[in-house]
């Protein structure tokens, strides 16, 4: 484990998950994924979270390690998605004296998770309420949809600790973060536009109330701990939320049925990068991570949409991305396009329309069209389109 002691009276007994391939069935994780979990020990003993099913054996261990004989006493259960609940009814029957704590809304959720009624043993904590350890207090602050409706986020009175539940997650496992050299926000990034980023304002809310307490740990329940910097942390969630640019720069995606929509997409790049010091990021999303090309939309304040006509419409991995975006309510930016068409060009016209029914987004004219090769007369367009996109 990389920590063990976080603060006087609190451990860290999560786990790594180094043989997950896909997290949430869907994102990609060479690095791996930490499920968080942590032990308050005080005259009460209270487990912080549980984990996912796949690593209950080894997250038990840990536990048993830290507990040296003790019985828990709760178990506050900050969020039931099954990569922190997955290991809640194992350890409920465990310790059959052992209360959860949870919110109202988490309570149907047991049961459909774990078709077992717990009856009493669930203790319902509202907004702001409390809870003794004995020199540790609870605070429970709920946090709808940050992620799921259930959530709540823990404050330790005593050690000065937010429980933050997914919030400041990060993919990667904690014993591979050194090898992490891109530093923390940028697979902060990609988790939170891809796994929160539909809930802005939820999470605003929850930065509300975070400013009110002092703290000076986060204890997220993916990712490494914060101890130091926490403004810095705090920041980018305040920019992240309220779905402002993080950095000025152009992010182009594209895809190509036989590599001329990729060259135009490329050689766009190369003349912005000529005409000027403004910041490029390119994706291929049918080859890299479109979930990375999703952080990338989101992380600059313009962004170019390259695709060819396919079946009289968009390329369908562009549809995607374009629908990734969408769910993922992107707004706030400037947005271009380059289509293709052999005959009837229609991808400029498609994907335009899908972006104009995003939130204040503003459309970059022209719309250059690749007339299936490039040629000069592209060339030139892509000269004028990246003069508009420099500003
Ligand atoms: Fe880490 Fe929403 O679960």
């Amino acid at each position: 484990m990389k920590y063990d002691t976080i603060a006087p009276g609190v451990k860290y007994i999560g786990v790594d998950d180094l043989d997950i391939d896909l997290f949430e069935g869907q994102y990609e994780v060479p690095l791996g994924m930490s499920y968080n979990s942590y032990l308050i020990e005080d005259e009460k003993i209270a487990i912080m979270d549980s984990v996912d099913a796949r690593k209950t054996d080894e997250w038990v261990k840990n536990l048993e390690a830290a507990l040296n004989g003790k019985t828990p006493d709760y178990l506050i259960v900050q969020h039931l998605e099954p990569d922190h609940g997955g290991s809640v009814k194992f350890i409920m029957e465990k310790y059959p004296n052992m209360k959860a704590v949870c919110s109202q809304k988490a309570v149907a959720m047991f049961k459909r998770f774990f078709d077992v009624d717990f009856g009493a043993r669930l203790q319902v904590v509202k907004e702001g309420e409390t809870l003794s350890l004995g020199e540790h207090t609870l605070q429970f602050f709920m946090a709808p949809m940050v992620h799921w409706p259930e959530v709540m986020v823990t404050y330790d009175q005593k050690a000065k600790i937010l429980f933050a539940a997914d919030g400041f997650g990060k993919f990667g496992a904690l014993s591979k973060e050194e090898e992490d050299d891109e530093g923390w926000a940028c697979e902060a990034r990609r988790y939170y536009f891809n796994i929160v980023g539909k809930y802005g304002a939820m999470v605003q809310n929850l930065l509300k109330k975070a400013a009110t307490l002092d703290i000076q740990q986060i204890c997220p329940l993916h990712g490494p701990v914060l101890s130091e910097d926490l403004g810095y942390y705090i920041g980018l969630y305040d920019t992240w939320s309220k779905y402002e640019p993080e950095n000025e720069g152009i992010f182009i995606a594209y895809c190509s049925l036989h590599g001329n929509t990729a060259q135009a997409a490329l050689k766009l790049a190369d003349i912005i990068k000529e005409k000027s010091d403004v910041k490029v990021s390119t994706s291929d999303i049918a080859r890299d991570d479109l979930h990375e090309a999703v952080e990338d939309a989101f992380r600059y304040d313009r962004m170019v949409l390259c695709a060819p006509t396919y079946d009289g419409g968009i390329m369908p991995i562009m549809e995607d991305f374009i629908n990734h975006l969408r769910i993922k309510t992107y707004q706030n930016r400037k947005v271009a396009f380059v289509e293709n068409g052999t005959w009837a060009p229609a991808s400029g016209k498609k994907m335009r329309e899908a972006m104009e029914a995003m939130k204040n987004i503003t459309i970059i004219e022209p719309i250059v069209t690749v007339e299936s090769t490039v040629k000069a007369k592209t060339i030139e367009d892509l000269k004028v389109l990246a003069d508009a996109l420099i500003g």
